[in-house]
């Protein structure tokens, strides 16, 4: 998606030409697909968007939506989160979806600078065998400092805290249970590795204990992924309770202090989804500093992360750019394979 500098200026065109590039992505939600479709030949809705200045604008127009119905308005008709029998994606739901949006345009518009960190919990599931493989084979045995690079809400450092089912095979006991389909018939561990410490680092870390923040969150999610806002909602009351620390700020200038003051003993680093925009000279600054860190105490690192060609996979090693994949993986942590 273009991005593009929000304001009366930006010539619908270009928005539209966003709007249109951006369908593709929507191959997962009937409703979405439609809205995004439409939108892109109506000029008092990009004219919306040209305003969000964040982006991508149109999901920031989705998410505000969603966060703003209520199951009172006409439009939840067509919202399976909102309305139990929901109708069918239709011309009648872009209707009532302009409406509203017309409508609310100034409250709309008042989530505009509002990022889309999103933050799915599942992705342990495919970190979790790939990470005990790595605890294995260098032979640490007892609770390791686990540290996640791009961590959000911090939902992924749930990991030894939720329960897995790969298959018909159980891991753990936990209020959340995370489904996978271990389509490559990866060793599973008797249970998740133990976590001495949890600390996620973040650009802009969310506090999900924020009843605001937690539904931005929920509000990032697609209408239709029901079971999605079911496990986020799981993981944010699991979070209430857990011991996780997050740390502001760009993980390469953060992480040489963040493992300097943790106590003796292992470190696993992970990163899941997070550092793939990132420019090369970025990516560089964050490998540097996890090689510096390596250089003085026991570290793994494994990044699970998409790739240029599509698809994502996950690699462990200090440099995973130069380092082979050890699994495919569903970007949502559906499934795990081999490469
Ligand atoms: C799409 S979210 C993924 C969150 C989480 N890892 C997950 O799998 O659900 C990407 C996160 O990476 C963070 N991020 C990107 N670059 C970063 C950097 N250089 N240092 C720390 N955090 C970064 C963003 O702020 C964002 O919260």
């Amino acid at each position: 998606m273009e991005r593009w500098l929000a304001g009366e200026d930006v010539p619908l065109e270009q928005v539209a030409a966003s709007v249109r590039a951006w369908v593709p992505f929507a191959a997962d939600s009937p409703l979405y697909r439609l809205f995004a479709t439409r939108i892109a030949d109506d000029p008092a809705l990009l004219g919306v968007l040209a305003r969000i200045p964040s982006s991508p604008p149109i999901n920031i127009l989705f998410a505000a939506v969603q966060r703003l119905l209520s199951r009172d308005d006409a439009l939840a008709a067509w919202y399976p989160r909102l309305a139990g029998d929901a109708r069918p994606a239709e011309p009648a739901a872009y209707e009532a979806f302009r409406g509203f949006v017309l409508e609310r345009e100034a409250d709309v518009l008042a989530f505009g600078s509002r990022r889309t960190q999103t933050n799915e919990v599942r992705r342990c599931a495919v970190l979790m065998p790939v990470i005990a493989a790595a605890l294995g084979e260098r032979g640490w045995d007892g609770p390791v400092h686990a540290i996640d690079v791009g961590a959000s809400a911090g939902l992924g450092l749930l990991m030894d805290t939720v329960a897995y089912r790969y298959d018909g095979t159980r891991i753990g006991a936990s209020p959340l249970t995370l489904d996978c389909e271990n389509r490559g018939a990866f060793d599973l561990p008797v249970a998740p590795p133990a976590f001495a410490t949890r600390t996620g680092l973040d650009l802009a870390p969310v506090d999900a204990t924020d009843p605001e923040q937690a539904a931005w969150l929920e509000a990032l999610v697609w209408p239709e992924q029901t079971d999605r806002l079911e496990r986020l909602r799981a993981a944010i009351a699991l979070r209430a309770s857990a011991d996780i620390t997050m740390v502001a700020g760009d993980a390469a200038v953060t992480l040489p202090a963040v493992a300097e003051a943790l106590p003796p003993g292992p470190i696993v680093l992970w990163h899941s989804i997070a550092l793939y925009q990132l420019p090369d000279d970025a990516l560089d600054a964050v490998d540097d500093a996890v090689v510096a860190v390596a250089a003085r105490r026991p570290l793994v690192r494994v990044a699970f992360e998409p790739q240029p060609g599509g698809g994502a996979d996950l690699r462990v090693g200090l440099r995973p750019r130069e380092t082979a994949p050890v699994a495919l993986a569903h970007t949502h942590g559906v499934w795990i394979d081999r490469p």
